[in-house]
């Protein structure tokens, strides 16, 4: 294990089903929400549930015990638990940790603070008549491109420093106080607030066609490749998984831990939230279609279209109590926002205490007002189309590549049936051979065609017609910048007791 590594000092869940809650809060996030029901309503309905679970189990839940293997192995966060693989790896749990927190959570805290803003709109229901011109052009008062980046959005700065208050309230109570006492009260709600939207929305007029629209199967899409990559990338995205945080919440986890039954658990709870937040959702699509007397094609949107244009037009045409529908539903995005935006910080404030002995409050107050300050770009008036770019990149490349490159380091250089004897020694459900060849062939193969495939298809026609220089700039920069940056970190030495 890593000189330095906090052991005795470590803390631990205070209950086992505190660590799960923390780690579906984590998994269950606006992915589920907005891109899953979209994904599936795209790639063939309820055919898309064959490459998905495949998916899940091909390459889900193995890379999840992978991670909370390794975790719990080394008893450290991201960086901690690969240098205690080999210690030349210690970059690769730094960039994880680094390109996550000064990339994806930087945007993913706005778009959780655009939801807080749109949760207190649905009291009056301001976004008026019109949401998509209330959306792009009086809230983002969106300029032309990336590189007009205009004025800062006040009404978007406020709720960015509401959620970044939020996020280093709770990170900075710590693991029990903090994270496990916010995810008890989280999660059960969040279930809470999904079902009433979901019962309410089944039950308006419409519902059917739009149930019937989201889940009938065309088995023709299975045929096309992108479908398969879709199904892998929104697994990974959804678990969290490459992101540090499930290696850092394992190593709070006692010695005695069931890793195979708890992985198990946690995708399957994640999955079946996304496919209930489905049902919500196009039964809504539905209803609105029904209104307008529009086939549902012609309603239905993606990610951001659909939870800030489509959702407030079709809550605004509900028959009764519209106001606290909105309230319910920008409450359930906000609520599975905050629960993945803390669990990044907290894989990162965990590997900066566990290598530097910093303390949990100088880390998280820095990492706060850094994150804060970081996120500002993305809430000026070209913060869109930033928020784009390195959602595009970070997502597609960073974390796959960093998937890769973590099979690369258990399975082949620790040694997957090494991982293996440790879990299986603690869990009664025990992990097969194959789980060596899934982590050492099976999944790096698979993400490599993803990454291929996606890189490809960069060069052949560049992300959204962008010009190649924007792209460089914004995109591949942000990678290049943060693997710099952790291999930098990954040099200084670490700081002994
Ligand atoms: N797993 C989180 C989500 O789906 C990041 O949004």
């Amino acid at each position: 294990m890593k000189k330095g590594i906090a052991s005795g000092h470590r803390p631990q869940w205070n209950t086992h089903i505190g660590f799960l809650l923390a780690a579906v809060g984590s998994a269950i996030g606006l992915g589920n929400i907005w891109r899953f029901p979209y994904l599936c309503y795209k790639n063939g309905g309820g055919a898309f549930l064959i490459p998905y679970f495949l998916a899940l189990v091909i390459v889900g839940i193995p890379f999840m015990i992978l991670e909370i293997g390794l975790g719990h192995r080394m008893r450290g966060s991201a960086p901690a638990s690969c240098a205690g693989a080999s210690t030349r790896w210690e970059w690769l749990g730094w960039w994880q940790v680094i390109f996550v927190m000064f990339g994806i959570v930087l945007y993913y805290s706005v778009i959780v603070a655009w939801s807080f803003y749109y949760l207190l709109l649905s009291f009056g229901l301001d976004w008026g008549a019109d949401p998509n011109s209330f959306f792009f052009n009086d809230f983002l008062m969106i300029s032309k491109g990336p590189f007009e980046v205009g004025n800062m959005r006040l009404p978007i700065l406020f709720s960015l420093a509401v959620v970044w208050f939020l996020n280093w309230f709770i990170v900075f109570r710590g693991v029990v106080k903090g994270l496990e006492r916010a995810n008890k009260l989280f999660m059960p709600l969040l279930f809470l607030l999904i079902l009433i939207l979901v019962g309410w929305s089944i039950n308006l007029p419409g519902s059917s066609e739009g149930i019937s629209v989201y889940l009938k199967p065309d088995f023709e899409k299975l045929k096309d490749m992108r479908v398969w990559i879709d199904a892998v990338s929104q697994i990974f995205f959804s678990l969290s998984l490459g992101f540090g945080i499930l290696i850092a919440y394992a190593s709070y986890l006692p010695k005695k831990s069931e890793i195979v039954k708890d992985s198990v658990i946690i995708s399957i709870a994640n999955c079946s939230f996304s496919l209930i937040a489905g049902l919500g959702i196009f039964s809504v699509l539905g209803y609105m279609a029904h209104k307008l007397s529009l086939p549902i094609d012609k309603v239905v949107s993606k990610s951001i279209g659909l939870a800030f244009v489509v959702f407030p037009k079709a809550i605004g045409m509900l028959p009764a109590f519209s106001q606290l529908f909105g309230v319910l539903f920008f409450g359930c995005l906000l609520i599975a926002g905050l629960s993945s935006s803390v669990s990044i910080l907290e894989a990162f404030t965990s590997s900066a205490i566990d290598k530097f002995h910093y303390s949990r409050k100088t880390v998280v107050s820095l990492l706060a007002i850094a994150g804060f300050i970081g996120s500002t770009i993305f809430a000026t008036q070209g913060g869109l189309f930033w928020l784009d770019i390195v959602d595009h990149f970070l997502t597609q490349y960073g974390l796959v590549l960093g998937g890769i490159l973590e099979c690369i380091l258990i399975g082949w250089i620790y040694k997957a049936y090494v991982l293996r004897g440790h879990i299986n020694s603690f869990s009664q459900l025990k992990l097969f051979s194959w789980w060596d060849y899934s982590v050492k062939i099976v999944i790096p193969v698979t993400l490599a065609v993803i990454l291929m495939n996606g890189f490809l298809k960069e060069v052949t026609s560049p992300y959204e017609g962008y010009p190649w220089p924007a792209l460089a700039l914004i995109g591949v920069g942000w990678v290049i910048f943060t693997l710099f940056f952790a291999i930098f970190v990954a040099a200084r030495p670490w700081k002994d007791y």
